[in-house]
């Protein structure tokens, strides 16, 4: 069976093609096979893995939270080139020397609490392994990595590297049991990424990963979870640029336990909600959009609707208070909602971080509206800006960093800015009139560690060598 390039995009497939000459002759594609050399010997690799991060235009915390979210791929991306081993082991290199080799033994994978870079390489590996190797001899490679996607900067370098390494693994194992590669759906890679990334810890939603399996070069993607995961393109307004740009502090999610005390948080709250209102058929546990639609409260009402059920003035909810609306004990509790947060919490905003899902949600939905009819600029910047601002005061996961760069970039042409990515530090996302572009990217990089221009890059691809 031969696949055409337009057969990839309609099936949905991981394009898999010759290595163009012109990325062969590029200066890191060259470095890479030397490295590679370096590491394994003379033998080339057989095949090399791109796959991009991402910036989130719109819709933060909540895609977790079943709700569509904005996205588009960014051109830093990881490389892997991948190459058979008789050894049985894995052995994971990376051109960067600030993370060393490592050789691992299959039967050896653990996800301790201080995680390593090649973790998350360990994450897409097990994933693919469990999943597709049941039968079969599991794969027993050489990898090098070459990344240049920032990390711990918000823009998905960790989901880049669990969805290039579940590529390296499952092409692996279909060339040693098949000798051929086998088509692979972009779709179920990026669901059994977003599964596996969570051996790491982190409860993410899964926007990091479908995007960068899903992404078409030249076109941002709303992604939605509900009724299943599913992207369609968004056509940007001409005439503008989008600059990403670093805080100079960076987070790695997997380090604290805010994020996952979000996740807590927002299905706490559909808990109380769901108590309260009397949803039909909610089951603890489940996400807020579940209350939502159940409650027939159309999106664009449900911020507002919200001070009627649960307490707008009250700071937090108590570990007590909340079993005793739910009619559970704090067993219970700690077994539904709080056995991936790490660390013990007692008090619990409820209010604030449903306000933020619900009327964030319904800001991605105004976003591509305005993308699908009016392509009304400002508005598009006024969305982003109250994104921001909800961010920080509602669901604070903000940084004093971030709010400043933020601030930085409005004050110099911006028309909308704010945090990308989970938070907490990392990067920001701005919107700038074409015209503007060149002064504000002077201002802005006398100030960012990391400044850049970008437009919508591609998705994964697979480059036989
Ligand atoms: C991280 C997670 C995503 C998403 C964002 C916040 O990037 O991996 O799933 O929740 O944070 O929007």
């Amino acid at each position: 069976m031969s696949f055409e390039d337009s057969d990839y995009i309609s099936a949905n497939i991981v394009p898999v093609i010759d290595l163009p000459d012109n990325l062969r002759q590029s200066e890191r594609v060259q470095r890479i096979f030397n490295e590679y050399k370096k590491h394994f010997g003379s033998s080339r690799p057989l095949f090399l893995v791109r796959v991009p991060g991402r910036v989130n235009l719109i819709g933060e915390h909540i895609d977790y939270c079943g709700y569509s979210v904005l996205p588009m791929a960014v051109v830093q991306d990881i490389m892997m080139a991948v190459g058979p081993s008789d050894s049985g082991l894995l052995h994971l290199a990376n051109f960067d020397n600030q993370y060393p080799e490592v050789t691992i033994e299959e039967s050896d994978i653990e996800f301790p609490k201080s995680i390593k870079w090649y973790h998350y390489f360990l994450c897409g590996y097990k994933g693919i392994v469990d999943k597709y190797c049941i039968d079969g001899p599991v794969p027993s490679m050489n990898v090098l990595v070459h990344g240049t996607i920032p990390a711990a900067s918000g823009l998905s370098s960790s989901s880049a590297m669990v969805c290039a390494s579940a590529l390296s693994t499952l092409i692996s194992y279909h060339q040693s049991i098949f000798k051929i590669s086998t088509p692979i759906p972009k779709l179920d890679i990026a669901l059994l990424c977003t599964k596996s990334e969570r051996y790491i810890g982190t409860d993410s939603g899964g926007m990091d990963q479908a995007i960068a399996m899903l992404a078409e070069e030249g076109s941002a993607k709303i992604i939605d979870f509900i009724p299943q995961l599913n992207a369609t393109n968004v056509d940007l307004p001409e005439g503008v640029c989008w600059f990403v740009a670093h805080c100079g502090v960076s987070m790695q999610k997997a380090a604290t336990a805010h994020y996952n005390t979000r996740v807590a948080e927002t299905r706490l709250a559909a808990a109380v909600i769901a108590r309260r209102c009397k949803i039909a058929g909610y089951k603890l546990g489940d996400q807020l959009w579940v209350v939502q639609q159940a409650s027939a409260i159309p999106l664009a009402e449900m911020g507002e609707h919200l001070a009627s059920i649960l307490d707008s003035e009250k700071e937090f909810y108590t570990k007590s208070e909340i079993c005793s609306i739910l009619g559970i004990d704090s067993n219970e509790l700690h077994k539904i909602f709080l056995s991936r947060v790490s660390e013990p919490i007692e008090e619990f905003k409820l209010y604030q971080r449903a306000k933020h899902v619900y009327e964030e949600a319904y800001r991605v939905q105004e976003f591509r509206k305005v993308c699908d009819t009016t392509k009304d600029v400002e508005h598009l910047g006024q969305l982003m800006i109250e994104s921001h601002e909800s961010c920080r005061d509602l669901y604070e996961c903000s940084s004093p960093q971030l709010d400043e760069l933020v601030a930085l970039a409005l004050e110099n042409g911006a028309i909308g800015s704010r945090l990308t990515g989970a938070g907490w530090g990392g990067c920001t996302v701005s919107l700038v009139y074409e015209e503007n572009a060149q002064d504000f990217e002077s201002a802005l990089s006398r100030q960012c560690k990391f400044l850049c221009r970008t437009n919508p890059s591609g998705g994964a691809i697979i480059y036989q060598n």
